[in-house]
């Protein structure tokens, strides 16, 4: 059986640096690849920029630059942060390469072979901020700006020749494909939002524009200049080396298991991508999640609003992996959360240095004055022992199953759990106290270490980085990180050596 998992992230307009939103979806999605793959799963983990358009276009403008030139800048910014944040990803698209150019073309060469696209003329409102078109009725004024109700963005009129896909047509399917696949959107009341939207009643899409030139060329007609979601929806494909079907990523990846996206851009990806997708005869993604937003105050952050938190000044004064494990643990996933330092600083005294860095250091040290830098030979477990050794192994499938439904944070309360309760644990057996018994002290040392051990497995997806730091106590390195011993409730083999560690999290004075 091959088990392949397919996980992207949006493409992100390089309109401006990244921010703490961006950081978050990537993070979210980097969660899950890494999961994934100590699972045994064959990972792709897609993420990228979406370059054409006019916002983009208008953006190079007003530095004085061209498009590309202004892209290749900001894109980098944007490729430089997946480093920072340790994602896992396999590949960073660009729109802007030839690749996906030529993805696009082809795609809009089937679309149009098959009757789904005739020219005609749009009359109505475009948000260049969302790149998005909007009916009357999805508008209001304010202060004398027109604007978009659902993203406050400003629109303006546009009345231009323009080529339409024939959305409408594909409203029933699309009704289909919800009902017929229960977790297609997720979470639920997003799907509910989506579902209600298509039934009141599709209008075709305008997939073409004609007043700027930064796109890729409708094939057949050089003034026209494809629709920028059109084109940054095919990047999912483009990646896999579509045109090419037969090409063993495609065949193996496509289609996606999981495209993670902020509840934003939820329409793009719930309602028009499958539906280009049927009309072009393609399998259709298996999932849509629509996270909630960071906010800044009660606003989105977003670049357009100015209002941003820059992920590298948290990182720099904190550290990556205490943010990684802020925004998995206390944002509650699927929806708004903010950036709290206080909450921050508390992740990392509490759970992070007092707990998981506390139970490694005390353990390790225990060990190392009592019996050596090794694991011990265990004798008889008692009840207290083999109830804590096998919550792992008891939970397994809940665990696999947070994960399949991203439920993050039953994931993350199932390892503070654990935590608290391997150094209760350590507390309460009192080892310092059975120096004259070395049968039971050596059962509590094994006990311990093997808490420590399966805690950081879990910790993987969350903080790569301690996770692989604490695990170097038993030699574990990432290429051959499983999560096979909890699954199989497998414990450690006596008598190996281990290794003492550096602090993993130091403890942070609250100035504010
Ligand atoms: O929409 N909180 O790009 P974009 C959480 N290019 N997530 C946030 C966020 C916030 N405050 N702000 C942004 C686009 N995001 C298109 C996507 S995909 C084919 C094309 C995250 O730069 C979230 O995932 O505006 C959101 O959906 C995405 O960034 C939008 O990034
Ligand atoms: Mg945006």
């Amino acid at each position: 059986m091959s088990k392949n998992f397919f996980i992207t992230t949006p493409i992100y307009y390089p309109s401006a640096r990244p921010h703490m939103g961006h950081a978050y979806s990537s993070i979210v999605a980097d969660f899950f690849a890494r999961f994934k793959k100590i699972e045994g799963f064959n990972v792709f983990f897609l993420t990228g920029t979406d370059e054409h358009g006019q916002k983009i276009q208008r953006a190079a403008e007003k530095v004085n630059k061209k498009p590309l030139e202004f892209c290749d800048e900001i894109s980098k910014t944007f490729k430089d942060l997946s480093k920072t944040l340790n994602l896992s990803n396999n590949e960073f698209i660009r729109t802007t390469e030839d690749r996906h150019h030529k993805s696009v073309q082809n795609l809009w060469n089937i679309l149009e072979k098959k009757g789904e696209i005739y020219l005609s003329k749009y009359a109505g409102w475009y948000s260049v901020s969302d790149e998005a078109f909007y009916l009357e009725d999805e508008i209001e004024e304010i202060n004398g700006v027109k604007t978009s109700k659902s993203s406050g963005s400003p629109v303006e009129w546009v009345e231009e020749e323009s080529y339409f896909f024939k959305l409408s047509k594909w409203q029933d399917k699309l009704l289909d494909l919800y009902e017929n696949n229960e977790n297609f959107i997720l979470p639920k009341s997003r799907k509910n939002e989506v579902v209600s939207f298509v039934k009141s009643g599709l209008k075709d899409l305008s997939v073409s524009r004609k007043s700027f030139t930064w796109g890729i060329q409708v094939p057949s007609n050089k003034d026209h200049v494809i629709y920028v979601w059109l084109d940054a929806l095919t990047n999912y494909i483009s990646a896999l080396n579509y045109p090419n079907i037969n090409d063993k990523l495609y065949k193996n990846f496509w289609p996606a298991d999981l495209h993670m996206i902020g509840k934003d851009i939820l329409r793009f990806h719930a309602v028009y991508w499958p539906a280009f997708l049927l009309a072009a005869d393609l399998p259709t993604p298996k999932r849509i999640y629509g996270h909630g937003w960071i906010l800044s105050g009660e606003e989105k952050m977003s670049k357009s609003k100015g209002n941003i938190l820059d992920p590298i000044e948290i990182i720099n004064e904190y550290g990556l992996d205490p943010l990684r494990y802020y925004l998995l643990k206390e944002v509650s996933f699927g929806n708004d959360g903010n950036i709290s330092k206080d909450k921050l600083i508390s992740c990392i005294n509490s759970d992070l240095a007092n707990n998981f860095g506390n139970l490694c250091q005390r353990v390790l040290a225990f060990t190392e004055k009592n019996i050596s830098l090794k694991i011990p030979k265990p004798d008889r477990f008692n009840e207290e022992d083999l109830n804590i050794l096998n919550n792992f192994s008891k939970n397994y499938q809940n665990l696999i199953d947070y994960i399949n439904n991203q439920n993050i944070n039953s994931y993350m309360n199932f390892i503070v759990d654990q935590m608290f309760l391997a150094n209760k644990y350590f507390n309460d057996q009192e080892p310092w106290k059975k120096k004259n018994d070395i049968k039971r002290l050596n059962t509590i040392i094994y006990t311990s270490l093997e808490l420590i051990r399966k805690i950081s497995i879990l910790l993987y997806p969350v903080i790569p980085n301690s996770s692989l730091e604490a695990l170097s106590i038993f030699n574990v390195k990432e290429t051959n990180l499983t999560i096979n011993s909890i699954r199989n409730n497998e414990f450690l083999k006596p008598s190996m050596e281990i290794n003492k560690i550096n602090i993993l999290f130091r403890k942070v004075l609250n100035n504010d």
